[in-house]
C-alpha cells in the first residue's frame, strides 16, 4: 500500500488501525462530526479522502465541521461495546490528542455525508468542493481513475501510440451543433471545439501511425441529458489495416480490462447481434438484454384477417407483460395507447388474457385463430397483458421497443451487466424531407457492407454498413466503423446522398484530398467513458461521475458561467451581441 505520509502526517485517516495500537500518530483532515464526551472532552471524527477516524479531544478546543485540523495522539483500542463495525477504523481511537486548527470554516451549506443526495442538485454544484469531499463522489473519482489506467494500459499494451489532437478546429458541417471560438486575427472567422478527434485520427492513419489511441475531450452543443454533456470524454481510438473483427477485438479487450479494473470481475465476452436483429426483437439499436418481454412477430397471423387495423399492415408485433393483467386500469391503458400514438402508431391493441378468456376492445373483431395464436406466439398466461402495433416495420419496431423499456426496464446501473456488440448499422436510415434524398446513419465515410455495394443507387435503405456500437444495459456506450478509404466508392456514396464532387471538396476537400496521397484502410472506434464509468459507478446519471459538470440547462452553479463579456473585449474580436429579436 502506498505510503500517504507528508511532512505534516504519518497516517490517512482511514488507514489507521489495530496494528497502530500504542503507536504516536498524525493525521489531517476535516471535522466530520463532533460530539461531548463528558465534562472536558470530546470525540472528533477526522475525515479524509480515505475515511474517518475516532479522535478524543480537549472539550475546550474550538473546534466546529469543517474545521482543518492536525491531529497528533496515541493510537488505542476503543473501550469495550464501543466498538464501530460500520467504520474501517472502528476498533480503535486516536487519544491523547493536540489539536492545531488548521484553517477554520464557515458551516457546510448541507451535511457532508449521505443525506446531500437529497439535497438540491444545484446547490451540490455550486458548492461542488463540498460535495467531492463526500465518500460517494470520492469513490466516483477514484473509479473513473482507475477505469481511465486500465483503458490507457490496455491501449498501451496492445500497441497504440497516445496522440493528442487539437482543440482549435474548423467547423464542419456534420453531427451536432457546435462550439464556436472567434479568432481575433481574423475578425468574422471562427474555430470550432472538436464533437470528437474523428477527422484528424484518420488523417494520423494517412500518416502512418498505424494504431492511435487519445483520453479525448469532445465538445457538442446538443440538449443535456442523464447521459449527456456539453463536455464528456472518449476513448478514441483507430487503426490501419484492419477488419470489423480487429477493431472490436481491440475495443472489447479494452472495455473489459476496465470493468475488472473497476469491480474485481471480468464480464464475459462480449455478445454479437445484427441491427435488424436488435430491432426485431428488442425495438432499439441499444437493446437492453438484461429483461425478456421480447417483441414476437405475428404478421403472418393476419394475412387473411378481417380487422382493418391489422390488414395489409408490413409488421405486426406484440410484447407481453407478465402478470400486468389485474394491475393495469382502463386509464393507464388509455395513455399505453396515447404514448404508442406519439411515438409514431396508428393505435396499440391490448389484450388482458385472464381465467375466463381474452378481455380486448377488439377481441370482437378477431378470429378465434387469429385470437388462439397470438396467445400461442406470446406464450402469454393467465394474468398477462398483451400489447400489439400494426404498422411498418420500423415504427412497429420502435413502438413496441419504447413500451418494451418503459415497462420492463430496471435502472441503468443494476446488474447483470449485459454487454453487447450491435453490428451492420444500416448505412442510410430515412430520407431527407426535403431533397428526397437518404441521410446518413453514421457519417458519410462510413464502409457499405462488401455484399449490399450493388444496392448503393438502387435500394440505398437496404444498405448495410461495417458500422458498429456497443450497448451496455441499454445505453449506447460507443460507436464505430471501417472507413471507405478509396475514392470511387466515397464518390458513389456521396452521390446518394446528394453531394457532388464541387460540393465534396468544397465541404470535406481538407479531410478527402490527403487521402490521394494514400490512405490505408482503416477503421476505429470511440467508447463515452462518462457513461461507462457511470454505470461501473452504479450511477444512473453522468454528472455524478464527472467531477464539475453542467446542470441540465446547461450552467455551471459554481462559475456561473457561461458569462456575459464586457463590450471592449467583444469589440477586440470583432463581435457585436444582436439585441434579443
Ligand atoms: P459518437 O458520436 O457515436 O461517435 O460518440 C461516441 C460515444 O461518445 C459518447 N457520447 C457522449 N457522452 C456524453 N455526452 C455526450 N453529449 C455524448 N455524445 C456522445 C457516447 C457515444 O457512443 N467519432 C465517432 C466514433 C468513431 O466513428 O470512431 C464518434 O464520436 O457514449
Ligand atoms: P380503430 O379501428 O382505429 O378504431 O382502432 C381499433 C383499435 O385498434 C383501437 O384500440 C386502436 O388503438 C387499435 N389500432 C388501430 N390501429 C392500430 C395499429 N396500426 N396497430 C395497433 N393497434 C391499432
Amino acid at each position: 500500500m502506498t505510503n500517504f505520509s507528508t511532512s505534516m502526517r504519518t497516517h490517512l485517516c482511514g488507514h489507521v488501525g489495530s496494528d497502530d495500537i500504542g503507536a504516536t500518530v498524525t493525521v489531517c483532515g476535516w471535522v466530520a462530526r463532533r460530539r461531548e464526551h463528558g465534562e472536558h472532552l470530546a470525540f472528533v471524527d477526522l475525515r479524509d479522502n480515505s475515511g474517518v477516524v475516532q479522535c478524543v479531544v480537549d472539550g475546550d478546543v474550538d473546534v466546529r465541521s469543517e474545521y482543518v485540523l492536525q491531529i497528533t495522539g496515541t493510537v488505542r483500542q476503543r473501550p469495550e461495546g464501543t466498538t464501530n463495525e460500520n467504520l474501517a477504523t472502528g476498533a480503535v481511537e486516536i487519544g491523547d490528542c493536540s489539536v492545531t486548527v488548521l484553517r477554520r470554516a464557515d458551516p457546510p451549506p448541507f451535511p457532508v455525508d449521505a443525506r446531500a443526495d437529497e439535497v438540491d442538485e444545484t446547490i451540490r454544484l455550486r458548492h461542488r468542493y463540498i460535495d467531492l469531499r463526500r465518500e460517494r463522489m470520492q469513490r466516483n473519482l477514484r473509479l473513473r481513475a482507475a477505469v481511465n489506467a486500465a483503458l490507457r494500459s490496455s491501449m498501451v499494451s496492445q500497441g497504440f501510440v497516445e496522440v493528442e489532437t487539437p482543440m482549435l478546429v474548423p467547423s464542419t458541417p456534420e453531427g451536432a451543433r457546435e462550439f464556436l471560438v472567434p479568432a481575433r486575427r481574423e475578425p468574422g472567422s471562427f474555430y470550432a471545439l472538436p464533437q470528437s478527434p474523428q477527422l484528424f485520427k484518420q488523417l494520423l492513419m494517412v500518416g502512418g501511425v498505424d494504431r492511435y489511441f487519445q483520453i479525448a475531450r469532445c465538445l457538442r452543443d446538443e440538449d443535456l441529458r442523464a447521459d449527456r454533456q456539453y463536455e464528456f470524454m472518449q476513448l478514441d481510438l483507430e487503426m490501419s489495416f484492419v477488419n470489423q473483427d480487429d477493431v472490436l477485438e481491440a475495443v472489447g479487450s479494452a472495455v473489459l480490462d476496465a470493468a475488472e479494473a473497476a469491480n474485481g470481475e471480468r464480464p464475459p465476452e462480449i455478445e454479437r447481434i445484427t441491427w435488424r436483429e436488435a430491432m426485431d426483437r428488442y425495438g432499439s439499436d441499444k437493446p437492453d438484454l438484461r429483461f425478456g418481454m421480447e417483441l414476437v412477430e405475428l404478421t403472418d397471423l393476419f394475412a387473411a384477417t378481417g380487422f382493418g387495423a391489422f390488414a395489409g399492415a408490413e409488421a405486426i408485433k406484440g410484447i407481453s407483460v407478465a402478470g400486468a393483467a389485474a394491475d393495469i386500469g382502463r386509464n393507464q391503458l388509455d395513455r399505453l395507447t396515447d404514448r404508442a400514438k406519439q411515438l409514431g402508431a396508428k393505435g396499440l391493441v391490448w389484450m388482458k388474457f385472464t381465467d375466463d378468456g381474452i378481455e380486448s376492445p377488439v377481441a370482437k373483431f378477431l378470429s378465434e385463430d387469429e385470437l388462439s395464436g397470438i396467445r400461442g406466439r406470446l406464450d402469454a398466461r393467465s394474468g398477462d397483458l398483451c400489447l400489439l402495433v400494426a404498422d411498418e416495420w420500423m415504427t412497429t419496431c420502435e413502438v413496441l421497443g419504447t413500451l418494451r423499456t418503459d415497462l420492463g426496464r430496471p435502472p441503468v446501473h443494476q446488474g447483470p451487466y449485459r454487454y453487447v456488440w450491435v453490428v451492420e448499422f444500416p448505412l442510410f436510415v430515412g430520407v431527407d424531407g426535403q431533397s428526397g434524398r437518404p441521410k446518413p446513419g453514421h457519417h458519410p465515410f462510413t464502409m457499405p457492407h462488401p455484399d449490399d455495394v450493388d444496392l448503393i443507387e438502387t435500394d440505398p435503405l437496404n444498405v448495410r454498413s461495417i458500422a458498429y456500437d456497443l450497448v451496455l444495459n441499454g445505453w449506447e456506450l460507443g460507436s464505430g466503423s471501417i472507413r471507405i478509404h478509396e475514392p470511387e466508392l466515397q464518390r458513389r456514396v456521396f452521390a446518394a446522398l446528394g453531394i457532388d464532387d464541387t460540393e465534396a471538396a468544397r465541404r470535406f476537400g481538407f479531410f478527402l484530398k490527403p487521402f490521394d496521397y494514400g490512405a490505408p484502410p482503416h477503421g476505429g472506434f470511440a467508447v463515452g467513458l462518462d457513461r461507462l464509468v457511470a454505470i461501473l459507478a452504479g450511477e444512473d446519471n453522468i454528472r455524478e461521475v464527472i467531477a464539475y459538470p453542467k446542470t441540465q440547462s446547461g450552467a455551471d452553479p459554481m462559475t456561473d458561467a457561461p458569462l456575459a463579456i464586457a463590450p471592449d473585449v467583444l469589440e477586440d474580436l470583432g463581435l457585436r451581441v444582436a439585441p434579443p429579436s
